[in-house]
């Protein structure tokens, strides 16, 4: 056996390979008229604002909404000056209450780095589960990091006691 870069030919092959398997066996990815779909570029941003503050205390995104698996990745950022006072923990409880609350999603999950002490605690705080770590997967001053994986479900969520709590 040997490996040579695939040709227009062998590309041609290939084509007529992947028409012999379902595509909905090959990706997660929502399909249309036969047609995986990408990821969207679009998110859905939330400001988080307090009383008598003019700067918003933090910001929550998801994005990558797949209608397919029902699944939508998110990231969180707390204002710097207003860290380690327990903002980021309400602003996920506020976040993850809306989304399950207001849309069909049935999985949330996110992506952080193992150095990432604040952001780690913060998830398991919540009980998020750690599906996986990418390996060496993230470089911070020449080192290479592992980066981590965590999701909740909506049936996990619901039985949490952070579930429908209002935070004002
Ligand atoms: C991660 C982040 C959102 C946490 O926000 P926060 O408002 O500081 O979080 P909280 O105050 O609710 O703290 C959550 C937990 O993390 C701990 N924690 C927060 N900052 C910490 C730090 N620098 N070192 C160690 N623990 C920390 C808190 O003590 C708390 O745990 P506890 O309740 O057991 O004491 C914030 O640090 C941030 O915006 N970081 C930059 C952006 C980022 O990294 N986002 C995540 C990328 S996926």
């Amino acid at each position: 056996m040997w490996i040579e870069a695939a040709s227009a030919e062998h590309q041609r092959a290939f084509d007529e390979w992947g028409k012999c398997d379902r595509l909905e066996i090959k990706t997660c990815r929502p399909i249309i008229d036969g047609k995986r779909i990408p990821a969207s570029h679009e998110a859905i941003v939330f400001a988080f604002l307090a009383d008598g503050l003019e700067e918003p205390v933090g910001r929550f995104r998801y994005f990558d909404i797949n209608p397919r698996n029902r699944s939508a990745e998110f990231g969180y950022t707390v204002n710097p000056i207003y860290r380690k006072q327990g903002m980021g923990t309400k602003m996920l409880i506020t976040a993850i209450n809306q989304i399950f609350s207001t849309t069909e999603i049935n999985k949330l999950y996110c992506q952080t780095a193992a150095f990432n002490i604040a952001s780690v605690r913060l998830l398991e705080k919540l009980c998020f589960c750690r599906d996986g770590i990418l390996r060496e997967h993230h470089e911070l001053n020449g080192k290479l990091w592992d980066d981590y994986i965590y999701s909740i479900l909506r049936s996990e969520w619901e039985n949490r006691k952070f579930f429908n709590n209002k935070f004002t």
